[in-house]
């Protein structure tokens, strides 16, 4: 049962800051207690390193991961061996294209990207480019901004290896057709890697069904502790990539001739010691996702986001980007007005919304604009709180903008501590 109440009282940053309204989840989501107490339980009850210790406590410890990285597995339909744990999806895709299209790309190979996507899926593939002779070509995309399935067929050639995008994009708030997507690229021969920082935790992962051959995506944006996320990959992916790192706890044996001999995935991958505490709270933020439900979250988020869109759409002054998308962002701007300024006006209301390009350069270049606001919903946001939302929008003209940033002009934040 979805009941709004009982949720956000699992948060203390919805306890603890009454008036506050964040609308800024697609950046990082609020923790609930189970979370933050897997953490402090760590630190308090077992506090030792993981996979060295020949002693009880380590052995605790050991089972304890084993546990989530199964956890991790249930939860995208995954095997536990092919579930690596990073410290966030950016490390996971560098660790695709160092470690496979480093590998694997040569002089003239296609990847394909899409002009939508975050940095974090567009500065590897460039680096790799640099490196291999590789090349970069995106896949159109429609008028409203979705990934074109026939602008894609249309690309797909012998050359192509690898396709990268992103299931929910994280400007627009789009969600890819996965499936059409991962047929047509198999059939082409190239592989296709799923950028799911936006999207894991936010609606059901199947990667067996989507067939994807890389997943990946961070604890942190679905109420886990920063500094975990997950690489998911085929196994045969996986043994056939390098490793991005190298060090302690990933190899068998090294020897003085050089030779290094690396674990079988995903310890392969895994070398130093791991972000424990982390992957701990992201066992507890499974659990709590899913004893709510991903069906139940995503239609919350998806009422919130239609019930705001409808309203935001007759407020003359606001220009939104992507009124019709299925996920819980909402992209828009407010006419004249710099969207950093326009954020600083909400800021002074208490909303918290994200300004700027949001990692995602190339898709401002074609909304034709410099910077965006971005509100982004998550299961424990309410009616009430778009509501409100949406009062303070329609205060936020261009006068009453220009006349708070001019009024708060030597304004820092430093004045508040
Ligand atoms: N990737 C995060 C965002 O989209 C930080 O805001």
């Amino acid at each position: 049962m979805f009941n709004i109440d009982e949720i956000r009282n699992q948060f203390p940053m919805l306890k603890n800051n009454k008036d506050l309204i964040y609308f800024d989840n697609s950046s990082t989501t609020f923790k609930p207690y189970s979370v933050i107490k897997a953490v402090e339980d760590y630190y308090l009850n077992y506090s030792v390193n993981y996979g060295r210790g020949e002693y009880d406590l380590s052995f605790l410890l050991d089972a304890k991961i084993d546990a989530a990285r199964k956890s991790v597995a249930d939860f995208i339909n995954a095997n536990e061996n092919e579930i690596v744990f990073t410290s966030n999806t950016t490390v996971g895709l560098n660790t695709i294209a160092f470690g496979y299209g480093g590998k694997f790309l040569q002089k003239d190979d296609i990847i394909l990207i899409t002009g939508a996507e975050h940095a974090s899926n567009v500065l590897p593939w460039i680096k790799i480019a640099e490196r291999t002779g590789a090349k970069i070509r995106y896949i159109p995309l429609t008028d409203t901004g979705e990934i074109s399935l026939e602008g894609l067929k249309k690309m797909l050639a012998e050359n192509v290896k690898i396709v990268s995008v992103a299931q929910i994009t994280n400007v627009l708030g789009y969600i890819a057709p996965l499936q059409e997507i991962v047929e047509a690229a198999h059939k082409a021969g190239a592989i296709v890697i799923i950028d799911g920082a936006q999207s894991a935790g936010h609606i059901a992962v199947d990667v067996k069904k989507i067939n994807c051959d890389f997943f990946v995506f961070s604890g942190h944006k679905m109420c886990g502790p920063t500094g975990v996320g997950v690489l998911y990959g085929k196994y045969e992916l996986l043994q056939k990539t390098d490793a991005y790192t190298y060090g302690g706890g990933s190899n068998v044996n090294y020897t003085k001739a050089f030779e290094i001999f690396l674990k079988d995935p995903p310890y392969k991958f895994e070398s130093g010691t791991v972000m424990i505490e982390a992957i701990l709270g992201l066992r507890e933020a499974i659990c709590f996702i899913k004893n709510i439900g991903l069906d139940e979250i995503y239609e919350h988020i998806k009422k919130l986001h239609r019930y705001a869109i409808r309203q935001l759409s007759t407020i003359e002054h606001i220009h939104l980007y992507a009124p019709d998308a299925t996920y819980g962002i909402i992209a828009f701007n407010i006419k004249n007005v710099f969207a950093d300024d326009a954020a600083k006006y909400f800021n002074s209301h208490k909303l918290c919304i994200r300004s700027g390009q949001h990692c995602s350069r190339l898709l401002h270049e074609r909304l034709n604009c410099i910077s965006s606001l971005r509100a982004s919903l998550y299961f424990y946001n309410t009616l009430e709180e778009v509501d409100r939302f949406i009062e303070i929008c329609k205060s936020a003209t261009k006068k009453n903008c220009v006349e708070f940033i001019f009024n708060n002009l030597t304004r820092t934040v430093h004045d508040d501590f």
